[in-house]
């Protein structure tokens, strides 16, 4: 059970005075009755409307086909953010990406306002596989390969976990399968660098058994079903 108006303030974009003003005027009702006390203790599951419109769910999840040029952050006073990108109805609700991306790689991202969610994904001891593909200016040697499973070591003495590359059929370009189970800064770029492979593209494919859906352009997002959230915690290696 939680206030009302910290519901409605967590749910909407409506400020905290216009709530005040909107549940003093009698604009506001809880499975159906008009209620007029901002401090009412209201449970997570009612139907709250506010001028006659229901408001939406406690949490949003997203995924999010990732453009270059954008930052994972919520705002940046620079650079264009993913949160920036959203359609105007997941503005102003909290959300903010999970994990992050490069400004120049692309593809899935999840996004989210349940803190709890994005720690689950997020912590190093969940081991969540990510798959990336790599466009990249030579293909992985015999050596590469093994040099990835065995865990690759960075040049400042860092050990990274074990890891799978592969090298993935093309004919125009090098393509090279990446799959992880941590997320240090700029780790998939440093591994191949370290195989003085220099990565020209970079595109997440997956997270846990949660693919890119190929319908959606860059910078297009969709909510996640509870069945895909429930995909992020089913891992296999590619
Ligand atoms: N590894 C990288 O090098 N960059 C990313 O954006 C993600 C993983």
């Amino acid at each position: 059970m939680h206030r009302l108006d910290k519901i409605i303030a967590a749910r909407s974009s409506y400020s905290r005075s216009e709530i005040k003003k909107l549940i003093k005027r009698g604009e506001v009702s809880v499975d159906g009755e008009v209620c007029k006390a901002a401090d009412k203790r209201v449970n997570e599951s009612a139907e709250i409307t506010v001028c006659g419109r229901a408001i939406g769910e406690r949490y949003i999840y997203l995924m999010m086909n990732k453009p270059e040029g954008t930052v994972c952050a919520v705002s940046d006073g620079r650079e264009k953010t993913v949160v920036d990108i959203l359609p105007e109805e997941y503005k102003g609700r909290g959300i903010f990406p999970v994990g992050r991306l490069d400004k120049d790689t692309t593809g899935l991202l999840i996004l989210t306002n349940d803190g709890e969610l994005a720690h689950r994904i997020t912590s190093p001891r969940a081991e969540i596989k990510k798959y990336y593909i790599a466009e990249t200016d030579k293909p992985l040697t015999e050596e590469n390969i093994s040099m990835f499973e065995q865990g690759i070591s960075f040049r400042d003495g860092t050990k990274c976990k074990k890891a799978q590359a592969k090298n993935l059929k093309s004919d125009e370009k090098n393509l090279v399968g990446v799959t992880i189970s941590e997320g240090r800064f700029h780790q998939v770029k440093k591994m191949l660098a370290v195989c003085d492979i220099k990565v020209t593209k970079l595109t997440r494919i997956s997270i846990g058994n949660l693919y890119i859906d190929v319908k959606l352009n860059k910078g297009e997002c969709r909510k996640l079903s509870n069945i895909e959230i429930n995909q992020i915690f089913f891992s296999n290696f590619n």
